[in-house]
């Protein structure tokens, strides 16, 4: 891992922008219903008491788990103190004594003992890793993890929609994280990371690796169809910045795109899935 203090936040939105609270705490909604859970079918959580969830974010998914499984001990890291300030507050309007929070950088040495946890849980760390950043993350959970522990990451890859705006700025997104390394696509054309988290974990000695695929359906009358449509439009102003500092795209076309989209999505023929991959494995147990 990288040494304290060499750390560059390379997080695609500005997280001081309260918007992206808000959209976090909506997005986790959507996901799990998507995901079908908070954890794949079939996985065995017997053993399980501790967790530690990795970019939580405001801490939807870490609540959740907190308040399903109130004998487990959950900790929610994040590097932005703001969302970890609304998480706390969470937990404590809600009265959970089982979830704690914590500022961390998860491109660092994490804070944590050797051993530490029976369950690590990542989703949407995309949003900050990179090429370079992904293996040692995924070596750091198998430090942290209990032999007999399981790493479990969920990552999307944007879908295929029939609006022309849509897909130009989705490959906007594309784009902007192949130039700067931050995926392992070979051409820019996807986002490039589902295909590539059971080789990550295999790569730092995880066994028995499982995968669940799951679909966002976005198309109109779909039952998702307004979460999602809300998700999209609150995350493509906020990641703009990002796009035109990168120079994949400049801003009058960028808000030309936007601007289609929004009446694309309320044809009564737009159709858009999108799907998703979570990928488990285990630590061995000697
Ligand atoms: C797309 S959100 C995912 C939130 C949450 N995991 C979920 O599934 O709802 C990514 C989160 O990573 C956090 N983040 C960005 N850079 C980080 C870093 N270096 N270390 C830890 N968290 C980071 C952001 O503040 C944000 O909350």
């Amino acid at each position: 891992m990288s040494s304290i203090g060499d750390s560059e936040n390379k997080y695609l939105i500005d997280i001081e922008e309260g918007a992206e609270t808000a959209r976090l705490l909506e997005q986790n909604l959507l996901y799990n219903r998507a995901q079908g859970g908070l954890f794949p079918q079939g996985l065995d959580l017997g053993p399980i008491q501790s967790i530690l969830d990795i970019g939580c974010g405001p801490g939807g998914w870490a609540l959740e788990v907190a308040y399903a499984y109130k004998h487990f001990g959950v900790v929610g890291i994040d590097i932005n103190a703001a969302m970890i300030r609304y998480a706390f507050a969470q937990a404590r309007t809600r009265k959970l004594q089982n979830v704690s929070f914590e500022v961390m950088d998860a491109t660092q040495t994490l804070d944590f003992p050797d051993n530490s946890f029976d369950l690590i849980n990542t989703r949407f760390v995309a949003s900050f890793m990179t090429r370079e950043t992904w293996p040692e993350l995924v070596r750091e959970c198998m430090r942290l993890l209990k032999p007999g522990g399981i790493i479990q990451m969920t990552e999307m890859e944007i879908g295929i929609s029939n609006s022309a705006a849509i897909e130009r700025l989705n490959s906007y997104i594309y784009q902007s994280m192949y130039k700067q390394k931050r995926n392992f696509s070979v051409d820019g054309r996807s986002i490039g990371i589902v295909n590539m988290l059971g080789k990550l974990l295999q790569q730092v000695g995880c066994i028995n690796i499982g995968t669940h695929a799951f679909t966002m359906d976005s198309s109109f009358g779909a039952e998702l169809h307004y979460s999602a449509i809300k998700d999209m439009e609150l995350l493509y102003p906020l990641i703009k910045p990002y796009l035109v500092r990168s120079d994949v795209v400049d801003e009058f076309t960028f808000d030309a795109d936007y601007a289609t989209m929004g009446t694309d999505v309320m044809r009564n023929d737009f159709v858009s899935i999108s799907f998703g991959l979570t990928a488990w494995g285990y630590k061995a147990t000697s």
